[in-house]
């Protein structure tokens, strides 16, 4: 090949993803230090992803992570991922994982917190779900369009590779909140598809830099194990 011929050719590190069958839709994962935006409709799945992303992180590849939710305490957040058998809170006391909950933070806290959180436990993995945090600090549009890329290049220059979770309305399937625009390396898209009287579950990758991804829409599925990618186009096949 031309490029590696010439000894031009990049290899891009990948992060993995955790969820069977999606780190083939993009050449085997996330490309490292990418910032992702996970788009979805209610209750597509967004946060099962991103609790999948940081447990097998950090029990299969030794990758902690910082966690920003919305929710008001932490118990909520095990209790929920428990009910895939994911001990998160085994690894918050083994300091592998720091959940930041926000109410206490302006932007600027909020910043500098989850720089701080990722230097303490070198962490190689964020997730700020949702992402509709940013606009509950900002009344006008463009300082919290302003915030936010400056948070994704704080991102990038500490070397995370990081998920931001956005919500999408389903006829649309336009963004919300436009975080796409601002900050995103990478789209994934997770969402129903109607299919004749039901709806399936579903994921594509829309885009992500430096990476040849696949573009069909595949079908998901969400079980006690977590969530993953059907090898084919099954439950597509079924409603046909
Ligand atoms: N054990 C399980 N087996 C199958 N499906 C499950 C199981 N546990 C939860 N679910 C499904 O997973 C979905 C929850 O997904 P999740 O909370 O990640 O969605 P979300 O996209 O984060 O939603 P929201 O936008 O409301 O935050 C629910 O629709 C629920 O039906
Ligand atoms: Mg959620």
């Amino acid at each position: 090949m031309a490029e590696k011929s010439k000894g031009t050719a990049v290899i891009i590190e990948r992060v993995k993803s955790g969820v069977p069958g999606l780190d083939e839709m993009m050449d085997g994962g996330f490309p490292k230090g990418n910032l992702v935006v996970l788009s979805g409709d209610p209750g597509s799945g967004k946060t099962v992803l991103c609790w999948q992303f940081m447990y097998e992180g950090i029990s299969k590849y030794n990758e902690n992570a910082v966690y920003v939710s919305l929710e008001e305490n932490e118990e909520t957040i095990y209790e929920g991922a428990r009910q895939f058998g994911w001990d998160l809170q085994k690894y918050v006391k083994e300091g592998k994982l720091l959940i930041i909950t926000v109410e206490l933070y302006d932007f600027e806290r909020l910043k500098a917190a989850i720089e701080d959180n990722v230097k303490t436990i070198n962490a190689k993995r964020v997730v700020i779900d949702p992402g509709v945090i940013f606009r509950l600090f900002f009344d006008r549009e463009l300082d919290a369009r302003k915030r936010i890329v400056s948070l994704g290049k704080m991102l990038k220059l500490i070397g995370t590779t990081t998920i931001i979770t956005n919500e999408i309305s389903l006829d649309k399937l336009t963004s919300l909140y436009g975080l796409e625009e601002y900050v995103a390396d990478g789209v994934i898209l997770l969402y129903h598809t109607k299919i004749k009287n039901r709806f399936v579950r579903s994921i594509a990758v829309l885009k992500m830099r430096n990476t040849e991804i696949t573009e069909s829409l595949k079908p998901v599925k969400i079980t006690n194990d977590g969530i993953k990618v059907l090898e084919k186009s099954e439950l597509f096949d079924e409603v046909d």
